[in-house]
C-alpha cells in the first residue's frame, strides 16, 4: 500500500531523504529569474542553479535538495484538467558533477518504493532512444532492469519526450528518464504508454542527465561536468498518494473550492472547470504578488501575465455570479495556507491584498461594458466565424480584456480568434510604448542638466554601497531623480539602523573623494552580464547595452548620462530612509558641496 501524506509531510520526507544522503537543503529562489531575461518566470528548480550546472562552485556543495516555486504559463490553456497548473511546487535534487545516472536512479527508486511505498508494478519509466546529438541511453535502461523493472515497464522515446532543457534558449540540458505512476487501468490501445494522454500514466518525477550545453546555433556540446537535475511535481504526487481524482481534490485546493461553493451557492461538480481556473489562477497570482520582487499587475512582462491571471479569475467569478470584491478573501486563505512554508507571502500580504483589490476594482468596471461591446462585435461578424486580431486588440486596449477571455467568449459562440494577428498587434503596441518610455527618460535627463547627472552617478554609488553594507541581494526597485534629489527604492525588509546609514553614506563619500573615473562601454548584453554588471534590463537578448563602471565600486547597465569623474558629484547626504511598500525601502538623498 502506498503511504498517505499531506503536503507538508511530503516536502519534509523528500528533503530528509536527500539530506540523509549528504545533500544540502537550499531554500526556494524567487519566482522571477534574476539572470535570465529570456524567460519571465522560474519554470523549474534547476533554473536558479544554471551557473552551477555550468561549472561554478556552489557554496553549499555538490549535492543539493529543495522545493522550488515555479510558474509555467505555456500550460494556461490546459489549466482545468486533472494535472496542469500555472503555479506549482517542484521537489528536486541535484548532483553538480557528483553522482550520475546510477546514483540518481537508485536513490529515486528507494524514495519511491521505501518512503512513498509505491509498489514497483505501479511504476513505469522512460529512456532516451538516441539521435544524432546523443546516443540511445542503454545505461539508464540497464539500471532500471537491474532494479527489477520488466521490459514492458521501460519505454524509449525521442527528444520530444525524453530530453529536457535548456530552461531558456541556451544552457545545460540532456536526456532524461521520466518516472510515471501507472494507475493500473488497462492500456487504451496496443501502443499505449507513458507518452499517451489517456490518463493511465501520470508523470511524477523527471531525472535529467545534464551533460550537454545547447549553444546559440542550436548545436550541443559536452559540459565540463556531468550533472543530475531532478524534478518531482508536489501536487501530482500528493494527488496520487491520497488517491484523489485530480490535483484540485487535495488539501491544497479544497478549501478554496469550498469557499467558492459558499460564495456562489453553486456546486463544484456542476462547474468543475470554472472553479478550477479560479483556484489555480488566484493561487498563482498570490504567489507572484507575494514574491519579494514586488511585481504588480501591469502592461508588461511578468506584470502582464499577473494581470491576465487575475482578470480571467474575475471573469469566472462573475460567471458563477459571485459578488464583487471577494478575490481578496480567497487570497487571504491562500496566504494562510502557505505562509509557514513560504514566509514571504505573509511578509508581503499587504502588497498582495492591495493590488488584488485595486485590480478587481479597475477591471470590474470595464468588464460589464466590455462584455456588451464584445457581444456587439461578435454579432456584427455575421456569418464570418473569425474575429480579427485588430478587434481582439481593441477589446484589450479599451477594456483590458486578456486574449484568453476574448477567445473564451468567442468559443462560446462558435467563433475563432486570430490570435497570431492579436500577438503581432500587441507586440507593435508594446514596442511603441517602450520606445516612448525611453524617449521620455532620455529627454528628462538631458533637459535638467548637471544636477541630475550628478544624482544619477550618485545613485550608482548608493546602490553599490547598499549591496556592500546590507546584502548582495539588494536590487533596485525604482529610481526617480529630480534636479533637487534622488529617490531610490530597493528590496529590504526592515528599517536601516543609523550605523548602517552612516556606513553607506561614508562609502559613497569616500568614492567621491577618491576621484574615480566613470567609464562607459557599449557591449552586448550577454557580455555585460558575464562581466557582473547589475541593472534592470528590458530589451532583447542580443541588444547592445551601455555599462558604466566606477572601478572597484560599481558596474551597472544604464542609459546614462553620468559625470566623468566621481569628484564632480561634490558630496552626498542621505536625507531620509523610509518604507515604500512591503519589503521595499526608500532612500532620498542630495548631492552638493556641503
Ligand atoms: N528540470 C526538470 C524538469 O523540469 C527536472 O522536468
Amino acid at each position: 500500500m502506498r503511504a498517505t501524506m499531506n503536503a507538508k509531510e511530503l516536502r519534509n520526507a523528500y528533503v530528509s531523504f536527500f539530506t540523509e544522503r549528504e545533500h544540502a537543503y537550499i531554500p526556494s529562489s524567487s519566482l522571477i529569474p534574476e539572470n535570465d531575461p529570456t524567460v519571465l518566470f522560474t519554470t523549474a528548480g534547476m533554473h536558479p542553479l544554471v551557473p552551477y550546472l555550468l561549472g561554478q562552485k556552489h557554496p553549499a556543495g555538490k549535492r543539493l535538495v529543495n522545493y522550488q516555486k515555479c510558474i509555467r504559463t505555456g500550460d494556461i490553456d490546459e489549466v482545468g484538467d486533472a494535472t496542469h497548473l500555472t503555479f506549482f511546487e517542484m521537489l528536486g535534487n541535484w548532483s553538480l558533477g557528483d553522482y550520475f545516472k546510477d546514483g540518481s536512479i537508485r536513490m529515486s527508486y528507494d524514495l519511491l518504493t521505501e518512503v512513498l511505498k509505491i509498489p514497483l508494478d505501479r511504476l513505469a519509466v522512460t529512456a532516451f532512444e538516441g539521435d544524432d546529438d546523443a546516443p540511445r541511453d542503454m545505461e539508464t535502461y540497464g539500471i532500471w532492469k537491474d532494479l527489477g523493472f520488466r521490459d514492458d515497464q521501460i519505454f524509449f522515446y525521442g527528444k520530444k519526450d525524453n530530453w529536457w532543457g535548456p530552461a531558456g534558449q541556451t544552457g545545460p540540458c540532456g536526456p532524461d528518464t521520466e518516472i510515471f505512476y501507472d494507475n493500473g487501468r488497462p492500456r487504451c490501445s496496443p501502443s499505449c504508454g507513458p507518452a499517451c494522454k489517456c490518463g493511465k500514466y501520470v508523470e511524477i518525477w523527471n531525472n535529467v542527465f545534464m551533460e550537454y550545453n545547447k549553444n546559440e546555433d542550436g548545436s550541443y556540446s559536452p559540459l565540463s561536468q556531468k550533472n543530475v537535475d531532478t524534478g518531482m511535481g508536489l501536487e501530482r504526487v500528493l494527488t496520487m498518494m491520497n488517491g484523489a481524482k485530480s490535483v484540485y481534490e487535495t488539501e491544497l485546493f479544497m478549501p478554496t473550492i469550498a469557499e467558492l461553493e459558499r460564495l456562489s451557492g453553486k456546486k463544484y461538480e456542476d462547474h468543475i472547470k470554472d472553479f478550477r481556473i479560479i483556484a489555480d489562477h488566484m493561487r498563482a497570482a498570490t504567489f507572484i504578488l507575494g514574491d519579494n520582487m514586488g511585481i504588480a499587475p501591469s502592461k508588461m512582462d511578468q506584470g502582464y501575465i499577473l494581470r491576465r491571471l487575475i482578470r480571467r479569475a474575475i471573469r469566472y467569478m462573475r460567471k458563477l455570479e459571485i459578488e464583487e470584491n471577494q478575490l481578496v478573501n480567497i487570497c487571504k486563505m491562500i496566504v494562510d495556507r502557505y505562509s509557514d512554508v513560504y514566509p514571504e507571502l505573509d511578509k508581503n500580504k499587504d502588497f498582495i491584498f492591495r493590488n488584488i483589490a485595486a485590480e478587481e476594482e479597475k477591471f470590474s468596471k470595464a468588464l460589464d461594458r466590455g462584455l456588451r461591446i464584445a457581444d456587439n462585435m461578435f454579432r456584427e461578424l455575421g456569418n464570418e466565424k473569425i474575429m480579427s486580431g485588430e478587434l481582439a486588440f481593441r477589446l484589450y486596449d479599451t477594456f483590458g480584456f486578456p486574449i484568453e477571455l476574448t477567445k473564451e467568449l468567442a468559443d462560446e459562440r462558435g467563433i475563432s480568434v486570430d490570435v497570431k494577428g492579436f500577438d503581432d498587434r500587441f507586440r507593435k503596441h508594446q514596442e511603441t510604448s517602450r520606445a516612448g518610455a525611453e524617449h521620455k527618460f532620455k529627454g528628462g535627463l538631458a533637459d535638467s542638466g548637471d544636477e541630475t547627472t550628478k544624482l544619477h552617478t550618485a545613485t550608482h554609488l548608493l546602490n553599490a554601497a547598499l549591496r556592500q553594507v546590507l546584502s548582495a541581494d539588494i536590487m533596485q526597485k525604482g529610481s526617480n531623480i529630480t534636479p533637487e534629489r534622488l529617490r531610490f527604492d530597493f528590496n529590504f525588509d526592515r528599517k536601516m539602523t543609523p550605523e548602517e546609514i552612516q556606513k553607506v553614506s561614508d562609502i559613497v563619500n569616500d568614492a567621491i573623494k577618491a576621484g574615480i573615473d566613470v567609464v562607459c562601454e557599449e557591449i552586448p548584453y550577454e557580455e555585460a552580464k558575464k562581466a557582473g554588471a547589475i541593472g534592470v534590463f528590458e530589451g532583447k537578448y542580443e541588444d547592445i547595452v551601455k555599462v558604466y563602471t566606477i572601478r572597484g565600486i560599481s558596474k551597472e547597465m544604464c542609459g546614462g548620462p553620468h559625470v566623468s569623474n566621481t569628484k564632480d558629484i561634490g558630496g552626498f547626504r542621505i536625507q531620509k530612509e523610509e518604507s515604500s511598500a512591503a519589503g521595499v525601502r526608500r532612500i532620498k538623498a542630495v548631492v552638493g558641496n556641503f
